[in-house]
């Protein structure tokens, strides 16, 4: 292998954990931007790490399926459960019309008419953590926010969050596999119950939206309900969790990043990007060809897998100045973190809001939030970010840069 060319493998968790995936990122950008990965316990698929292709491939849905699942998956594993049923796994027209019955509740108006109340529940989480001086900031802040929103949203009674934070956070954590497995089966259990529950008395709430909807002329069968209150309620809090406290590690990490927003709130919208698109929580989403087509050159076959990554995307040097740099004034900052066209992330005015929520509250107490150790990041290929963040609250400017 000539000098400088990094052994590729996208593939093993453990680069994520402890390794630094954008030297292959840039690699791959600059010499390979459309890649064959060969199969490894996975099957092989394409590798797009340019922001370019990226986008192109996000434009044409008819072209790049997601209802194969939109994460690389062992072969043993077979079909995606949610493919062709959930609102992540279809292709249009079903998709559109899975999509129109929740897009109302996630608009900027429905969005906005809950700011004062996420913005209670941001300050209550934040003075429960300063109270204590010190804290995991992931479990602790990070996680609680979204999942009491997308609760109330989705019409869990206030009672239940506690359990189904609980619960959330043993099936999406770390931790032994088939306690993850089981604490899932107890979520999907629980929402059959409480779908069976609003198909008799609907209330205002999405989890009736689901219960009582018809789609493409008929009902969706409880199993389908089930399958898209679940994708609601991982896609309302894995990301946001993870993308708030890698925002909050890198304001540590550059605390004149972090003095700024203090200085002016005004920046704040704008941070809110960068910490998007610096964080990129969401690794890689897949599509598969539904016809053969061409790209840069390289034939890729129907039911070829694709994949796209978008942390590369969100740093290609073609798109963005000095795009290794984190820049709370970055303009323009057109990123992909939430995804393009057709499949362009429900919830994204609602991460945005509850990202800003919680900066300005931290900010606007005039804290200074140091680490407390060494941050663990997730070891996954489909999400990536902090995965515990020891943190102390004191009052006064911002961390010294401890860390690098
Ligand atoms: C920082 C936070 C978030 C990030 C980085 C993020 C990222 C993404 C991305 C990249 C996609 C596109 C998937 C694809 O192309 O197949 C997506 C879709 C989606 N997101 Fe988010 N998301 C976030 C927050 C949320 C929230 C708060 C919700 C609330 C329910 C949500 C619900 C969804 C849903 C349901 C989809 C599927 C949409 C569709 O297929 O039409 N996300 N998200």
């Amino acid at each position: 292998m000539p000098d400088g060319t990094p052994r590729i493998n996208l593939v093993d968790p453990e680069l994520y954990a402890t390794g630094d995936p954008y030297v292959q990122w840039r690699w791959l950008r600059a010499n390979a931007p459309v890649y064959w990965h060969e199969p490894t316990e996975l099957p092989g698929f394409w590798a797009l790490t340019a922001y370019a292709d990226v986008r192109a491939a996000y434009r044409d849905a008819e072209t790049f399926s997601s209802a194969r699942g939109i994460l690389l998956r062992p072969a043993d594993h077979g079909a995606d459960p949610g493919g062709g049923r959930t609102l992540a796994l279809t292709d249009p027209p079903r998709h559109r019309d899975l999509r129109r019955l929740v897009d109302e509740w996630f608009a900027v108006r429905s969005v906005r008419s809950m700011e004062g109340e996420m913005r209670e529940v941001t300050g209550r989480v934040v003075d429960q953590a300063v109270e204590r001086g010190r804290c995991d900031f992931v479990a602790d802040v990070a996680a609680r926010v979204p999942l009491y929103v997308i609760c109330k949203m989705m019409g869990v009674p206030a009672g239940e969050w506690e359990r189904l934070f609980t619960l959330t956070s043993q099936a999406f954590g770390a931790g032994d596999p088939m306690a993850r497995r089981f604490a899932h089966l107890e979520i999907m259990g629980y929402f059959e119950t409480l779908a069976a529950e609003k198909a008799k008395d609907p209330g205002d709430d999405l989890v009736s939206v689901l219960a009582t909807a018809t789609v493409e002329g008929a009902p969706l069968s409880p199993d389908d309900v089930i399958l898209n209150c679940d994708n609601l309620l991982v896609g309302g809090t894995e990301n946001t969790r993870i993308a708030a406290s890698g925002g909050m590690l890198a304001l540590m990490r550059h605390p004149a990043q972090w003095r700024l927003l203090q200085d002016d709130p005004g920046l704040l919208p704008g941070a809110v990007e960068e910490i998007l698109r610096w964080t990129s929580t969401a690794t890689h989403i897949m599509r598969t060809a539904t016809r053969p087509v061409e790209i840069r050159g390289h034939r890729v076959e129907a039911g070829d897998r694709v994949t796209l990554w978008l942390p590369s995307a969100n740093r290609d040097e073609s798109v963005f100045d000095d795009p290794d740099r984190f820049d709370v004034r970055r303009q323009p900052n057109r990123h992909l973190a939430l995804g393009f066209g057709e499949h362009f992330c429900l919830g994204s005015v609602l991460a945005r809001m509850e990202l800003r929520l919680l900066y300005e509250e931290i900010a606007g107490r005039s804290l200074r939030v140091e680490p407390d150790g060494e941050p663990t990041m997730l070891s996954s290929i489909v999400v990536n970010g902090p995965e515990r963040l020891p943190v102390t609250f004191a009052p006064g400017g911002p961390a010294p840069a401890v860390f690098n």
